[in-house]
């Protein structure tokens, strides 16, 4: 018989760490007598990020006292107390390898569903004393779970646990945790955790992706996407940096012009999914460091040879070195493709929605849909100030006119007077927000957006709003991502990245090529990540301890060394930033 032991609750609050402030409901105290447990909270209960922790599929944590057993052996602790995991609901029995997905239990006057397991997270860890836990947690197969409250009602500590149903394909939270984190998983297992209506909505869309994955696994892509979309791509097509033959300069507009690069012994280079970026060093002039940067390939996806197309920003240092001295003939060092913001396959419609230098990653896969002859409905939208400031006008128009069911809708915000309504463009205004429900765009479109990134989050809300999937609106964004630092209170804006405080380093360099910054490896940080927030450059992490893979990304050169070593590994190509360091000088997509 299972036993309710303790019943914990605590209210969010703010807790220094690293030199930061975390607000977090982590820590919670155990209290005596009845208390009402209710469809998002027990009385008295409360989480600080809402996003990773909490609301109706996450009301309540539960953790076993076996597994208190088990770490305090394992961790030779002897001070560890009901309520130091998080949980809410300290328990006798209800182990993580009996417990299943969609399980019900009666406690007292509440009925509960077992949805999920446990999130993992640094907190616990932060709480615990111990950074690895996340980890462990994972590793050792203990995580712990969540209930979803089916009838509120009381409950009081020593009632018995009662099981009123069983949830069905008998998949045990120790199971499925396994196969979200830990490689080896099965695409029937994938497809039981899917047929259980219990599991929670974000688990449910993690183990759709793993099911995606399984295809792409036959492309060659590896990791697990269920974790990080960056796992989806294909591994990169060469090591580091390689030289390509500069083979053509073209003007594109009056700011945008073109290069055409080669292999240099004449192969064929490998071919590249449409809407992928090439990373670049630009050597300038005397002694200075090359400045790395990224470009999306803009030619047909497939070719023998990649195009990539350069905007000159005013005061832009790698943009105006290129325009002023790259000449047909001279070599440039070029890491293989990469990124994930690509054309999915499908019958669906696709809308394809630029502005400005934004336009390149999206030509691309414009070439894909024409070179397949597809028959999709796809949707053309461009903005730019006028035919001055409008690259490649002809030729999309020529592509767009080549799909049977395609049409472009170019909106010029400041038409020259020699520019024709109809023929050069469609709209006399901004391509912005305010313009997508007029479009009536289809609902079960996949869109892709590139431009500013207030263009981008206002077009997504518009064509959310529109009626369009928000899982089906793709941006790419060409400079630092936004940065996920789960519970972290941001009182300040970052200031830009810069090089870290402090002595200097020592170390192999570490580039942040969309930062544009390059710093020595400082020993007195513990991992990439570490420094990376030492730069202020934007980072996404969770777990801190190589379990989450939300701080996966590309490594473009060089190689790392790992403590502790993940999990479950990265996809080819790619590496976890927060338990590894540079083992030589490292070029990172960050
Ligand atoms: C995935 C990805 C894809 C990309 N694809 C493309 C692409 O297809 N085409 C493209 O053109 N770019 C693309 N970019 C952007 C590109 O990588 C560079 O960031 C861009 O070319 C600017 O680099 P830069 O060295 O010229 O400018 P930087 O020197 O890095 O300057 C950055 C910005 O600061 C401004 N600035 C710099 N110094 C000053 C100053 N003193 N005063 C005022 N302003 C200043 C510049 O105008 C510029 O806008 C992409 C980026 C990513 C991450
Ligand atoms: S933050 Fe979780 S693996 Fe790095």
């Amino acid at each position: 018989m299972a036993t309710l032991t303790a019943v914990n609750v605590g209210m969010p609050k703010d807790v220094p760490w690293h030199g930061r402030t975390v607000y977090t409901g982590v820590y919670k105290q155990t209290v005596t007598g009845p208390r009402m447990v209710r469809r998002l909270n027990i009385d008295g209960d409360g989480q600080g990020d809402l996003g990773g922790h909490g609301g109706e599929q996450r009301a309540v944590l539960v953790y076993q006292l076996d597994s208190y057993r088990h770490w305090a052996k394992e961790l030779g602790r002897d001070d560890l107390e009901p309520g130091n995991f998080g949980e809410n609901f300290t328990v006798d029995g209800l182990p993580d390898d009996e417990v299943c997905i969609g399980d019900r239990y009666r406690i007292g006057g509440a009925l509960f569903e077992v949805t999920q397991p446990r999130v993992t997270c640094y907190r616990v860890g932060l709480r615990m004393g111990e950074p690895q836990m996340a980890a462990l947690l994972v590793a050792h197969h203990r995580p712990g779970f969540y209930l979803r409250v089916i009838e509120e009602g009381e409950v009081e500590a020593g009632q018995e646990i009662v099981k009123a149903a069983s949830g069905p394909e008998a998949m045990t939270v120790e199971e499925i945790d396994r196969v979200l984190y830990l490689p080896g998983h099965t695409r029937e297992q994938v497809e039981r955790a899917l047929r259980i209506p219990a599991l929670s909505p974000g688990w449910q869309a993690s183990m759709r992706t793993l099911l995606d994955q399984g295809d792409g696994e036959a492309a060659g892509a590896s990791g697990s996407a269920g974790l990080n979309p960056a796992a989806t791509a294909p591994p990169p097509g060469w090591p580091g940096f390689r030289p390509l033959a500069v083979t053509g300069i073209r003007a594109e507009s009056r700011s945008v012009f073109s290069l055409n690069l080669a292999a240099d012994d004449g192969a064929d280079l490998p071919p590249a999914l449409p809407g992928q970026f090439l990373t670049v060093k630009v050597q300038p002039a005397g002694d200075a460091p090359p400045l790395i940067r990224s470009y999306s390939l803009s030619g047909e996806p497939g070719a023998a040879t990649y195009r990539i197309s350069v905007k000159v920003e005013p005061h832009g240092a790698a943009s105006n070195e290129l325009h002023a001295h790259i000449r047909v003939g001279d070599r440039l060092q070029a890491a293989a493709p990469r990124g994930t913001f690509c054309l999915a396959e499908g019958d669906n419609p696709v809308v394809l929605l630029s502005a400005g230098i934004g336009v390149t990653p999206v030509l691309a896969m414009l070439h894909a849909l024409t070179r397949d002859r597809s028959t999709r409905q796809v949707w053309w939208l461009h903005g730019a100030r006028n035919s001055a400031e409008h690259p490649f006008a002809r030729e999309s128009r020529e592509l767009v006119a080549a799909l049977p069911h395609g049409r472009a809708t170019v909106f010029y915000s400041s038409p020259a007077p020699t520019d024709r309504l109809g023929v050069d463009y469609e709209q006399a205004s901004r391509l912005s927000a305010d313009r997508i429900p007029a479009l009536g765009l289809p609902t079960d479109a996949d869109a892709y957006l590139c431009g500013p990134t207030g263009f981008m989050d206002s077009v997504t809300a518009a064509l959310v709003d529109s009626g369009l999937d928000a899982a089906r609106v793709h941006t790419e964004m060409f400079g630092a991502g936004a940065s996920l630092t789960p519970g972290i209170k941001g009182d300040k804006a970052a200031p830009a990245p810069h090089q870290p405080t402090g002595p200097a380093g020592t170390g192999p360099t570490v580039s942040f090529a969309r930062s544009g910054l390059t710093v020595p490896w400082n020993d007195a940080q513990d991992s990439l990540l570490e420094l990376a927030e030492a730069c202020d450059v934007p980072v996404q992490w969770s777990c801190r301890t190589g379990v989450c893979h939300t701080c996966e990304l590309a490594l473009m050169s060089g190689s790392v060394e790992y403590s502790p070593d993940p999990v479950e590994p990265p996809a080819d190509g790619n590496i976890l930033i927060c338990c590894s360091k540079p083992a030589d000088g490292i070029v990172l997509d960050l």
